[in-house]
C-alpha cells in the first residue's frame, strides 16, 4: 500500500515541469558563519547557485509555471515587478530560453543609471516597461497589455508579481523533496527552516512540501517589508490553492505559518547600515555573498533569532539562501 507522501510525491511528480537547474542545489556547512550563531548546527541550503541566469528561489517556481504556460500554448509571458525584482530578471531568462517573448510592467519611474537587475531585464530583450502606480494596479495594466497583444496574435500568459501563483508554489513544495533525498535520513533531523519571506510562495510551497514529504522542520519566514499579518494571510491562501492543484489535503494549521516582522529594517528595499554590516560580515567570515534587500534581511533574521534564543541549543536549522545576488549592484554604495 502506498504512504500519503508517496501518493503526494507521484501527484508532485507527475506534473509538468522544465528542468532549468541541476538539483539537488548543494547543501553546506559553512564553518565560518557557524561562528557567529555558536548555539545551533546551521546548514545553508545553496539555492543561488542555478544555471539560469545566476539562480534564486524564483527558478524553482518557474519550472513549474512555465511548463503550464508552455503547455497551454502561450508565445508570450507578461509579469511584474519592482525594479529591482528577481523574479522579472529569471521569468525574462526563462521565457527567452524556451523561445517565448517576455514583457514586464516594471513597478515605478525608470532610474538613471540602469543597473542590477533591470540591466539584465533589457539584456534579455524584454518589453520593459515603467508605470509608476500603486501595486494594487499592476494587474489590470497586465491585463491591458495582454489584450493589445492578443490583438497582435500573440497568446498571453500573465504570471503575479513573484511567481506567486498555485504552480509557482510546487517549486518549494517540491524542493521539500529534494532535501528529503538529498541529506536522507539527517532531514529528518532538521528542526528549523529559515528564510526571506514576502510575497509568500516560497513559504506556502516549504510549508506544503515538508508536511507531503513526512519532514518535521519548523518553516520560519522572515518578513523582508510587509507585515506578518500580510504574508501569513498569503501564505495560507497559496497553501490551499497549491494543494487543491495536487488534490491533497495535508493537515495544516495557523500554528505552521510562521513569520517574523522584527527584521524588515524600516521596509521593503530599505537597506540600513545594519544590513550592509550583516553582508560584510557573512562575505569575510564565509566568502558567501547575501543581497540588501531579501537574503541579507534573511540572514539577519536568523542570526538574530539565534541571539534571542529562539532555537533551542544545538537545534539542527537550515537557512535557504534564495539568490537575488544582481541587487547588490544596484542598492550598495561603496560608503555603506
Ligand atoms: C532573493 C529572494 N529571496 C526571497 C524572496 C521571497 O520569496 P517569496 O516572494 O516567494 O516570498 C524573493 C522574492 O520575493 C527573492 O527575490
Amino acid at each position: 500500500m502506498k504512504t500519503h507522501n508517496q501518493i503526494s510525491h507521484i501527484s508532485l511528480e507527475s506534473r509538468k515541469r522544465i528542468h532549468f537547474f541541476t538539483s539537488p542545489t548543494p547543501v553546506e556547512k559553512p564553518a565560518g558563519l557557524q561562528k557567529l550563531v555558536p548555539s545551533i548546527d546551521l546548514l545553508i541550503k545553496r539555492d543561488d547557485v542555478m544555471e539560469l541566469a545566476m539562480g534564486g528561489n524564483k527558478v524553482r517556481k518557474l519550472e513549474f509555471i512555465m511548463a503550464d504556460a508552455q503547455s497551454s500554448g502561450c508565445d508570450a509571458i507578461i509579469t511584474t515587478g519592482d525594479l529591482h525584482s528577481n523574479h522579472t530578471r529569471l521569468t525574462a531568462a526563462a521565457a527567452r530560453k524556451l523561445g517565448m517573448n517576455v514583457i514586464l510592467a516594471m513597478k515605478g519611474k525608470k532610474p538613471e543609471p540602469v543597473g542590477g537587475n533591470l540591466l539584465l531585464d533589457f539584456l534579455f530583450g524584454a518589453d520593459v516597461r515603467f508605470f509608476d502606480v500603486d501595486r494594487k494596479e499592476l494587474p489590470s495594466i497586465m491585463e491591458e497589455i495582454r489584450r493589445e497583444r492578443e490583438k497582435q496574435g500573440e497568446r498571453c500568459y500573465v504570471i503575479p508579481r513573484g511567481g506567486a501563483s498555485a504552480y509557482g508554489v510546487l517549486g518549494y513544495a517540491n524542493a521539500a523533496f529534494e532535501l528529503r533525498n538529498q541529506l536522507g535520513d539527517a532531514a529528518e533531523k532538521i528542526e528549523f527552516i529559515v528564510f526571506a519571506t514576502s510575497t509568500g510562495a516560497t513559504q506556502a510551497g516549504l510549508i506544503l512540501g515538508t508536511k507531503l514529504a513526512g519532514l518535521r522542520a519548523k518553516v520560519v519566514g522572515i518578513s523582508v517589508g510587509r507585515t506578518g499579518d500580510e504574508i501569513a494571510k498569503d501564505v495560507t491562501r497559496l497553501v490551499g490553492e497549491a494543494a487543491d492543484l495536487l488534490g491533497v489535503s495535508p493537515k495544516i494549521s495557523s500554528d505552521d505559518v510562521i513569520v517574523n516582522e522584527s527584521y524588515t529594517c524600516g521596509g521593503y528595499g530599505v537597506v540600513t547600515k545594519e544590513v550592509t554590516d550583516l553582508m560584510k560580515s557573512v562575505a569575510q567570515k564565509e566568502g558567501l555573498l547575501v543581497d540588501p534587500v531579501y537574503t541579507g534581511k534573511g540572514m539577519l533574521g536568523l542570526l538574530g533569532l539565534e541571539k534571542e534564543g529562539y532555537f533551542p541549543t544545538g537545534s539542527r536549522v537550515l537557512f535557504i539562501h534564495t539568490g537575488g545576488l544582481p541587487i547588490i549592484f544596484s542598492h550598495w554604495r561603496v560608503e555603506q
